[in-house]
């Protein structure tokens, strides 16, 4: 039985050929990465959250959304207790609804309790009503269910294999991830574990980071993350060129 379960983004040519996932040259720099860290691929079981392969990222992130009630539906099947990881931003926002892969990695989600009513009477009466949308709003329906299905289930985003092999800056980063999931797996890392190192807390306005940042020790170390999906990206931060005040 699977130990795990690995949701990736969409088959690629070679996984299209054969109908599987995983087979072709992502699926081998993944197995090559899980070996370092003693994840045993064998005992993860693969999902993607697209069916069909596209080339174009907009026509792929169309396609993972209609495909999110069967994915969320085949990962409800699984053991309760077997951690799901996904790769990249689709799989991410399919199974968690977060849109940034940048915020969500790194850390261990417990996937939320969702009430699905509010969506299904929206999404009924708008069909009642012939509203153009209608269709629009019974799939978010069908997704806020098929997520409502999964509370409480331990979910290990990171970053995708296959945008790592474009851009190996991101190799630290999925590695550490990777390690952190074979921990979770064989039980060396529990929910005990990551609250003994916490509490946690979240912020984003400079006089919470101030505040926050007082409370520690006077040597910290601190992960800058850009916050774009490159370095020098959308927002203009590029850690090589600019300073941390
Ligand atoms: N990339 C994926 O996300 N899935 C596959 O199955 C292969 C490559």
């Amino acid at each position: 039985p699977a130990k795990v379960v690995f949701v990736g983004e969409a088959p690629g040519r070679k996984e299209e050929i054969q109908g599987k996932p995983f087979v072709g040259m992502t699926g081998q720099f993944l197995r090559g990465l899980c070996r370092e860290v003693d994840l045993n691929f064998t005992e993860a079981a693969l999902q993607n959250s697209a069916l069909c392969r596209s080339e174009i990222d907009r026509e792929n992130d169309e396609a993972s959304v209609c495909c999110a009630p069967r994915l969320l539906r085949e990962l409800a099947e699984f053991d309760p207790k077997i951690p799901i990881v996904t790769f990249g931003k689709s799989s991410t926002l399919s199974v968690l609804g977060v849109r940034s892969i940048m915020h969500s990695r790194g850390f261990v989600w417990t996937a939320r309790e969702l009430d699905p009513g509010p969506a299904w009477s929206k999404a009924r009466k708008a069909k009642l009503r012939g509203a153009p949308k209608w269709k629009e709003l019974w799939l978010k329906a069908q997704i806020v269910e098929g997520r409502s299905k999964l509370a409480g289930r331990t979910v290990l985003p990171t970053v995708h294999p296959a945008f790592v092999l474009r851009s190996d800056t991101w190799l630290p980063i999925l590695k550490i991830d990777l390690d952190r999931i074979s921990r979770w797996v064989r039980g060396a890392l529990t929910k005990e574990v990551l609250l003994e190192n916490g509490p946690y807390v979240v912020v984003s306005k400079r006089d919470e980071i101030r505040r926050e940042l007082r409370k520690l020790s006077p040597v910290i170390s601190v992960d800058v993350e850009t916050g774009a999906s490159t370095p020098g990206g959308k927002n203009g931060a590029d850690p090589l060129r600019n300073r941390l005040l």
